[in-house]
């Protein structure tokens, strides 16, 4: 699957993206993609293989113009609430991840990639409900969520936690919950 906006493609990840994505995910920005880090090009070339395959719900933001990888978007589908009733429940739920190269932040990339992802899955993926976590101080994000006319949905305090703090205790971060329904996407 590949989507395509005015200035992006979003299209799966290829062996030959991993110096791109090496690029933004050596030094992940925020705590939560933290596990993610990427120590070597030779681990971002084994990312790109496990990424191989990834064809509907995990995307490369790509530059139309130059072919760069600068950044990426993902949302798999989830079982609606209650979770214990699963094999009821439908594959209608899905909370993005989304991260650019900084390089590229602030010239609405991310708003124009998660736009066009946001429609899909409304569109083609059977998408409900569409939410996402994002850290108290992750302005970015907030914005983001807020531009995509995402409802914000409530604050978790203390709500998890990615890395620890010195004392090898967990540190833990208060979490907005932000949402959109497909009822209320135009
Ligand atoms: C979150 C992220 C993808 C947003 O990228 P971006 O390049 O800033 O996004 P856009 O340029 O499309 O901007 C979207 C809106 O947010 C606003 N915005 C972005 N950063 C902002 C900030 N620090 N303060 C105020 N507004 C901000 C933009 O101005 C724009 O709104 P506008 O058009 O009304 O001006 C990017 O900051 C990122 O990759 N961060 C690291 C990874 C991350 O935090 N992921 C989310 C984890 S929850």
């Amino acid at each position: 699957m590949v989507i395509e906006t005015e200035r992006l493609l979003l299209r799966p990840f290829l062996e030959g993206d991993a110096a791109d994505v090496f690029e933004y995910l050596k030094e992940p920005m925020v705590n939560c993609f933290a596990c993610m880090k990427l120590g070597s090009l030779e681990e971002a070339r084994a990312e790109m293989k496990n990424r191989i395959g990834e064809t509907e719900y995990y995307f490369a933001i790509v530059l139309k113009e130059t072919g760069k990888v600068i950044g990426e978007i993902d949302a798999y589908p989830e079982h609606a609430e209650p979770h214990d009733q699963e094999e009821d429940s439908p594959l209608d739920t899905f909370s993005p991840c989304w991260m650019l190269n900084k390089t590229y932040h602030g010239e609405g990339y991310a708003y124009e990639a998660a736009h066009a992802f946001f429609d899909y899955l409304f569109r083609e993926k059977g998408a409900r409900r569409i939410y996402a976590y994002t850290e108290d101080y992750n302005i970015s994000s907030q914005r983001l969520c807020e531009k995509l006319g995402m409802r914000r949905e409530g604050l978790f305090m203390e709500f998890v936690s990615f890395v620890n703090n010195p004392d090898g205790t967990p540190r833990y971060e208060n979490t907005y919950q932000y949402a959109i329904l497909k009822k209320e996407w135009h």
